[in-house]
């Protein structure tokens, strides 16, 4: 367990970066003096965020790629270590989502949803993975969600790749850290972020609506978690009871997330 103890003159590589999680923990990053490689598909809005960064003192470049396309990573990987030097840290963030019954679900989404969320960490992480281990020193944070841990009816594909996310964070947790690379995986709950669209918030539940979250909040728990050491982290925090119901009472947590599911389906007014 290696906690980070000052964030200034990190080199730090986001994916995700254009927008939500990923944008507003890389401003907090560079505000704390870490020089940040923002990587997202839409160039305009990571070189905005670069110019912000910049506007107020700070250090980052923007680095456009498709995380899903393994030559596109290994192309941006050479272009963040020419700019920085070399990555301390990793942030696996780039991911998206729906909330769709299995039968509605496009077998192409569903193959784009793994690649993107799944595979476009897992060729960060190869790709970086060695120098960390070569220099015994490294850091690399994989976002997945609770939906990594319980999976809710109408988010087979979404909560399939999250929990392959937690499975390969968990395992290499144990494989790295003897080599002096810490794992650091973040489970939110539900964050305001433009991961809701309009479509996604017409059909969450009320329960989880209400139970929203700001960006803000995470981001401080996640820089909190790399200076602890933490190897887990659940945000909101009381999210975390749900795994303890899922090994305790796997019945009730059962019954629960299919009568919040049911209650989402039923027309408003209902
Ligand atoms: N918001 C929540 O409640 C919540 C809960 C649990 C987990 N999460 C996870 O948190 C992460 C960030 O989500 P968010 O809430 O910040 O959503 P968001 O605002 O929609 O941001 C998603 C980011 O992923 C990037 N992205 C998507 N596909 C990509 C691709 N093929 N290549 C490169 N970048 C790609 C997007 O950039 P471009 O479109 O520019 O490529 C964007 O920067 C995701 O992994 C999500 O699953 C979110």
């Amino acid at each position: 367990m290696t906690a980070i103890e000052s964030f200034r003159d990190l080199r730090v590589l986001v994916t995700g970066a254009s927008s939500g999680i990923g944008r507003a923990l890389s401003l907090r990053l560079a505000r704390e003096g870490a020089r940040v490689a923002l990587v997202a598909r839409r160039r305009e809005e990571l070189e905005a965020l670069a110019a912000e960064i910049a506007a107020a003192g700070g250090e980052a470049v923007a680095l456009p790629a498709d995380v899903a396309d393994r030559r596109q990573v290994e192309v941006c990987v050479e272009k963040a270590r020419a700019a920085l030097g070399g990555i301390d840290l990793l942030v696996n963030n780039a991911g998206y989502g729906h909330h769709r019954p299995f039968l509605d679900w496009d077998t192409e989404d569903m193959e784009q949803l793994l690649h993107v969320n799944y595979f476009g960490a897992l060729y960060f992480t190869k790709a970086l993975l060695p120098d960390m281990v070569a220099r015994r020193r490294g850091w690399i944070v994989f976002v997945s969600s609770v939906a990594g841990r319980i999976a809710p009816p109408d988010e087979s594909a979404y909560a399939a790749s999250k929990f392959a996310l937690t499975g390969l964070a968990s395992s290499l947790s144990h494989e790295v850290e003897p080599h002096g690379v810490h794992v650091l995986t973040v489970f939110p709950g539900v964050i305001r972020t433009p991961f809701f669209d309009a479509e996604a918030l017409a059909a969450m539940p009320p329960v989880a609506r209400r139970g929203m979250v700001e960006v803000d909040g995470l981001v401080t728990a996640i820089l909190r978690a790399l200076e602890r050491g933490r190897r887990e982290l659940t945000h909101p925090r009381w999210m975390a009871a749900g795994y303890w119901a899922q090994t305790l009472a796997p019945r009730f947590l059962r019954r629960q997330l299919q009568r919040v599911t049911r209650r989402s389906r039923e027309p408003s007014g209902s």
